[in-house]
């Protein structure tokens, strides 16, 4: 990769959602992607690109996949980077969020990757501070990076996306990575269902060009790709199913289901699994599943974001 070739250009310089973005957009993260993703496979894993960018990981919310992957994307651009965790920090101490943020960016701070609770918490610094902002998920709203890492896993299945039938299985209600995954498949020209229990369906998802089937062994027949979501108990203030076992039995997926109604699907999962409740662990770990190229794929996919939009100012 060589830095002294002019960098082609996204036509933001954050990434607040998907839905701010062209399809244009994802076409380019996907082939500088790929790249990177020749990169992380070479034995000299790493890159000179942002030698002089500094990055700020803020994590509001916990994070296992998302704030390892965008740490192991910075140390491969040889970026450097600083951690921030809520938990640990003066937020406690009833500091707000443009207080804590202008803080870090007094330090020369280039770039903020935020994970927040708050659905449009990104808009709201984006709007206030000079550095990038990049969205690592925001409260029940968008988790950009987890859809563009999904779809390009999904293209390396499929080929194209185009007509391609897609199903999200699950807690929509509660999941950004629903909502980002929606914007983006579309985006790219497949078609895109929900399945799960009614209760746990968006009332009006029919208006952003989504069909609804609450049938799982209908919909998993229909699909040429089934991402499912674990239920999200963190952010059920009351009961929507009457218990997990029940939820498993309706729209738990395993092996003999996918065998009986679509031996060609691909499976997929953002994480973290809940093995046994919304997929069963002979699915998750099977020849149908791509869950572990998905979390390579999310490395090289955050370092392409992280290239553009450090390249646009
Ligand atoms: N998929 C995802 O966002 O996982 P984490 O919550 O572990 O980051």
């Amino acid at each position: 990769m060589q830095d002294s070739v002019a960098r082609p250009g996204l036509s933001t310089r954050h990434l607040l959602g998907i839905k701010y973005i062209q399809k244009e957009d994802i076409e380019l993260i996907f082939k500088m992607a790929s790249e990177f993703k020749e990169v992380i496979n070479r034995p000299i894993k790493k890159v000179p690109s942002l030698r002089d960018v500094t990055i700020a990981n803020i994590f509001f919310e916990n994070s296992t996949r998302t704030r390892v992957s965008f740490e192991l994307a910075e140390k491969r651009l040889s970026a450097d980077i600083v951690n921030f965790s809520a938990s640990s920090s003066s937020v406690t101490k009833g500091e707000t969020l443009l207080d804590t943020v202008n803080n870090i960016l007094a330090m020369k701070v280039d770039m903020v990757v935020m994970r927040h609770p708050a659905p449009g918490a990104h808009h709201f610094l984006a709007n206030h501070i000079g550095a990038n902002i990049i969205n690592a998920g925001d409260g029940t709203h968008e988790h950009p990076t987890q859809a563009l890492l999904d779809a390009y896993s999904m293209l390396e299945k499929v080929g194209t996306l185009q007509n391609k039938n897609i199903v999200i299985v699950g807690d929509v209600l509660h999941s950004r990575v629903a909502l980002s995954n929606i914007f983006c498949l579309q985006k790219l020209g497949a078609h895109v269902k929900v399945c799960g229990p009614p209760t746990l369906i968006p009332k009006h998802i029919q208006s952003l060009g989504v069909e609804v089937e609450y049938d799982i062994a209908k919909a998993l027949k229909w699909a040429h790709v089934a991402n499912v979501l674990r239920i999200q108990s963190e952010r059920q203030d009351i009961k929507y199913i009457p218990s997990a076992r029940e939820y498993t039995q309706y729209f738990g997926i395993n092996k003999e289901l996918v065998e009986k109604v679509n031996k060609d699907i691909v499976i997929m999962h953002p994480g973290p699994i809940n093995r046994g409740v919304e997929i069963s662990s002979d699915l998750a770990d099977s020849e149908y599943s791509i869950i572990l190229d998905q979390v390579e794929n999310g490395v090289a996919i955050r370092m392409a974001v992280l290239y553009l939009l450090a390249s646009a100012k």
